[in-house]
């Protein structure tokens, strides 16, 4: 059954800005008049952000490649059951602060998980759901490692279980949202993350405004 909401979905490598434009692009599209809900993965849920805290700052734990790609679709499976899947019944625009691109980036080009074992669960577990707009913010992996890095130091927070990872893992995630883009030029958006946040958002804004533009029902000018 076809949905009257849309699912949005902000992604890029570590760094690379796009919570910071998600709120804003929020902000604006509520002003615009849309019901928006924003939310992100893992972590949408009070299950989500358990696993959050598992996948991303249990730092000591040995979590194998496999088993953070399990705990990456149980967040997801809930998310989807208890907020995405009401919230497009319901007509909202959904903003996701990443979504199962970030598994195929990260899980299987970034760890080398085979892409089909994440389709086929993606099948399966997101009961085949994708967004129907995907973002990807691209940078330069070093360019946003370092972002990472200043971030951390500014906030004092500690690197999560990716953060520490090198430049060659976010290269790798990186070429995997370019390949995934080129295969699905259509749902997914490659945005040049470089700029200033506004140059960021005006590019992301014209991308969402030209989607949701085209999602209207068309009226006949015949009278
Ligand atoms: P973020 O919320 O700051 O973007 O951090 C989430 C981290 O989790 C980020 O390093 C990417 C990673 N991640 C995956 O590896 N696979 C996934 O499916 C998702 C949703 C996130």
């Amino acid at each position: 059954m076809p949905y009257s909401g849309k699912l949005i979905s902000f992604e890029g490598v570590d760094g690379c800005g796009k919570s910071t434009q998600m709120a804003l692009a929020a902000a604006r599209l509520r002003q615009s008049g849309y019901n928006v809900v924003s939310t992100l993965e893992p972590g949408g849920t009070k299950v989500g952000q358990a696993i959050r805290e598992l996948v991303l700052h249990s730092g000591a734990a040995e979590l194998s490649p496999l088993a953070e790609l399990a705990l990456m679709f149980a967040a997801r499976a809930q998310h989807i059951s208890e907020i995405i899947l009401p919230a497009l019944n319901s007509g909202y625009v959904i903003l996701c602060d990443r979504f199962t691109d970030s598994t195929f980036a990260y899980q299987g080009y970034g760890r080398g998980i085979s892409l089909k074992v994440i389709a086929d669960l993606e099948n399966t577990l997101s009961q085949g759901l994708r967004p129907d707009l995907t973002l990807v913010l691209d940078i330069p992996p070093a360019l946003a490692a370092k972002r990472t890095v200043d971030r951390n130091r500014s906030t004092e927070e500690c690197p999560t279980r990716f953060e520490i990872e090198g430049l060659e893992f976010f290269s790798r995630v990186r070429e995997g949202y370019l390949k995934i883009s080129r295969r699905e030029p259509q749902r997914i958006s490659v945005i040049d993350g470089q700029g200033s946040i506004e140059e960021v958002h005006n590019r992301i804004n014209q991308c969402i405004d030209a989607f949701l533009e085209n999602q209207r029902p068309r009226t006949s000018n015949a009278i």
